[in-house]
């Protein structure tokens, strides 16, 4: 079976791509690695790639790259998807830093790019902005949140952390609490994408520049209940949702099967559970209507 060990970097398609450039660059902290006519590529402050950005008609998320064993056959891979009626395609898209990918499309249209060979983009490298350490997870609106889980299980071998009701799945595919969630919907399209800090008082500084850039906080800083990570939203120029997160939930050890104990946890241990009820958040405000727009 396909088993990510890791998210790589999502990729957007924008209009403008310089405004996201910029954003990327000045707000988020990323660095611009490579820029080409059509395509950049931005990395964190220590030469992860993050983010690509392609000159498109909409602004949309089209493919996440993920990580596999380096003893990986993706003649092997190929041959499994196949068995699962899924077409994939062997490729080398020149992308800096990763070697070959073998690319699929998921149950929602998504382009899931698997990649076994990557190099650093630099190292320390001097960025402006928050400094965001990683891209953390990718959410996702989808009709069926069950069926869009059960494809992710099958096919790549994540595994479910927590339901809320029966509308918000969250999946891990190491010990990250989630690196995909998904949510119930009418419009499949990104929900929000979250970028890692390192702890609360990074996170109290990146709010201190969103005042100084006077960008809104949409929702936060909140203690989230699945995953117990400490959270702001706000919105990107492309009007995506943008969460900055810091101490999330980690599952050390799957044969113990609970994340690693926390003070603030409620279940001793904490297993992954479904949550039942509207708000599940451990501490903080609610989202402003601002977050909830064009979700539908
Ligand atoms: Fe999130």
């Amino acid at each position: 079976m396909i088993k990510p060990r890791r998210i790589g970097h999502a990729t957007f398609e924008t209009p403008d791509p310089q405004k996201m450039i910029d954003y990327y660059t000045q707000v988020i902290g990323f660095v611009l690695a490579e820029r080409e006519k059509d395509r950049a590529f931005l990395c964190s402050q220590i030469g992860l790639l993050a983010i690509q950005i392609n000159k498109g008609d909409t602004e949309r998320c089209t493919t996440l790259s993920f990580e596999v064993a380096p003893d990986s056959d993706f003649g092997e891979l190929a041959r499994e998807l196949e068995k699962d009626g899924i077409k994939s395609e062997l490729s080398n898209d020149s992308v800096p830093g990763i070697g070959q990918v073998l690319t699929f499309k998921d149950n929602k249209g998504t382009t899931i790019a698997l990649f076994k060979e990557w190099s650093y983009l630099g190292k320390h490298l001097l960025h402006l902005g928050v400094g965001a350490l990683k891209l953390g997870h990718v959410a996702w609106v989808v009709n069926d949140p069950g069926k869009t889980a059960a494809f992710y299980e099958k096919v790549l071998g994540f595994k479910v952390s927590d339901w809320i009701d029966d509308w918000f799945v969250f999946m891990r595919c190491n010990t990250d609490h989630h690196t995909v969630n998904f949510i119930r919907g009418n419009n499949i399209k990104m929900h929000h994408m979250a970028f890692e800090l390192k702890d609360f008082i990074h996170l109290q500084n990146s709010c201190d520049l969103f005042g100084q850039r006077n960008i809104p906080i949409i929702w936060g800083p909140l203690r989230h209940g699945p995953g117990h990570n400490i959270a702001t939203y706000h919105r990107n120029p492309d009007d995506q949702v943008i969460e900055l997160f810091c101490e999330l939930d980690q599952m050390v050890d799957e044969e113990l099967g609970y994340f690693e104990p926390r003070p603030w946890h409620r279940d001793f241990p904490q297993r992954p559970k479904t949550w039942v009820g509207r708000s599940t958040n451990f501490w903080g405000p609610p989202p402003l209507p601002d977050f909830h727009r064009g979700r539908d």
